[in-house]
């Protein structure tokens, strides 16, 4: 028996404008979305009258591996004949297990895990180890990035989250993405770190410099500052290699994962740091609690979506068809230049730059009609996210392709 589908959809829509957010179901209603999220599986989301989407918005990342991953559930029911949440405060096998398998794949000698549930009390942790670490309070972020909605995280990211909630922490600045002249000239001996995505993805996939984090790096080293990397949604394979920072061959001070670590399965994150930033965390163990951090049960759905990435072919598969999507965005970008000025793209980490910002909302609106779901970025609305699950194959990410020419051919019509 299913748990889903006990109520007329209509009946959900309207308790949810009562009890949830009335706000949400305006938005949806006035954008023509009607959709309420049923039965998924693979790269394919249903409503719950059955309208089917491919999913190349996959929640940044938390659908990396398709929806309801068999292995990853497979894991988690394994785990939980014989665990549960478990006690944070206890020494226990799974977070053992699970830390060492991220620090086995994290580059250089970060070998050192705090667990969280989400992604910005993940980002929390970082700031706060770095602050601690370097006594110092200045933390440097980009204009119009995003490190999630928790104190700390939402300090540093886009002034339009934070504006209404009155004063936050002190101590940050914010400068232009990718520039690094702009970061030397904010840094000084009052910085305790630099924290960046490795590619915003709310402010429209944009792509650093090739060599901007080898300056950011050495900044870092020169100014004594801690070095973060909100890998929250490039990493675990999403660039075509394990951290998107690998690619640009850079080791942070500290990296930030969550999102995909959880297999969409069930919630985790975690904040990977390089010895020299222990000894804070060592005299202080108990300085930063979180109750559901690392779950127990989690830790297993986690070591089995660590197993599925460190599987011969799978980082593979995420190359192959990047190399589709390239070969197809230059096409696109041939066939409907009115509409389509760039095709921004590091492995499966892509977002298509349209004419103007009212194009993202537009395409996001002729996506869902079509069959996809794609979402613009809410810092540049000109910009659409489309991160597909990593295990799409060659024949789906064709299909996509086709979507996306199809909906440029739609928006060209609307905005002529
Ligand atoms: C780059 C990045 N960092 C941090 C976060 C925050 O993660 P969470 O929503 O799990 O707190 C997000 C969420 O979208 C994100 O995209």
């Amino acid at each position: 028996m299913s748990v889903i589908a006990k109520q007329p959809k209509a009946s959900i829509i309207e308790k949810y404008a009562q009890h949830v957010s009335s706000g949400k179901v305006e938005f949806f209603t006035q954008a023509g979305i009607d959709f309420v999220t049923g039965k998924r599986a693979g790269i394919y989301i249903r409503d719950l009258e059955g309208k089917q989407l491919i999913n190349c918005h996959c929640n940044g990342g938390v659908f990396n591996l398709g929806h309801r991953n068999p292995r990853v559930i497979k894991a988690l029911m394994l785990a939980l004949e014989d665990l549960d949440i478990g006690n944070h405060h206890l020494i226990s096998e799974g977070r053992t297990l699970l830390a060492e398998r991220l620090v086995n794949i994290s580059p250089g000698d970060i070998n050192r895990v705090i667990f969280g549930v989400s992604g910005g009390e993940a980002i929390d942790m970082a700031i706060k180890l770095a602050r601690a670490h370097t006594g110092r309070v200045n933390v440097i972020s980009a204009l119009g990035g995003y490190h999630g909605h928790t104190g700390l995280a939402l300090a540093a990211g886009d002034e339009q989250y934070r504006k209404p909630f009155g004063p936050l922490s002190p101590g940050f600045i914010q400068v232009p993405f990718g520039d690094l002249e702009a970061l030397e000239a904010a840094m000084d001996e009052n910085t305790a770190a630099v924290i960046f995505e490795t590619i915003p993805a709310t402010l429209g996939i944009t792509i650093p410099p090739d060599d901007f984090f080898a300056g950011v790096r050495e900044l870092c080293n020169r100014f004594d500052a801690v070095m973060i990397q909100d890998e929250v949604q490039t990493g675990l394979g999403r660039c075509g290699a394990i951290w998107g920072i690998d690619t640009y061959g850079v080791v942070p001070d500290i990296i930030v994962t969550g999102k995909g670590l959880s297999g969409g399965i069930y919630p985790i994150s975690a904040t990977l740091y390089r010895e020299h930033l222990n000894p804070f965390m060592h005299a202080n163990p108990f300085i930063h609690i979180s109750t559901f951090g690392g779950a127990e049960v989690g830790c297993y759905a986690a070591l089995e979506v660590l197993d599925i990435l460190d599987e011969p072919g799978f980082l593979e598969n995420v190359i192959e068809v990047a190399a589709i999507f390239e070969q197809g965005f230059t096409e696109l970008c041939k066939k409907h230049p009115v509409v389509m000025v760039e095709a921004r793209q590091r492995g499966l980490m892509m977002g298509p730059k349209l004419i103007s910002p009212q194009c993202g909302p537009l395409i996001t609106r002729i996506g869902f009609d079509a069959g996809l779901l794609v979402i613009y970025g809410n810092n540049d609305p000109s910009a659409v996210q489309i991160l597909p699950p990593l295990i799409i194959e060659e024949a789906e990410a064709r299909q996509v392709l086709s979507f996306l020419d199809g909906m440029l051919s739609t928006l060209e019509i609307m905005i002529s």
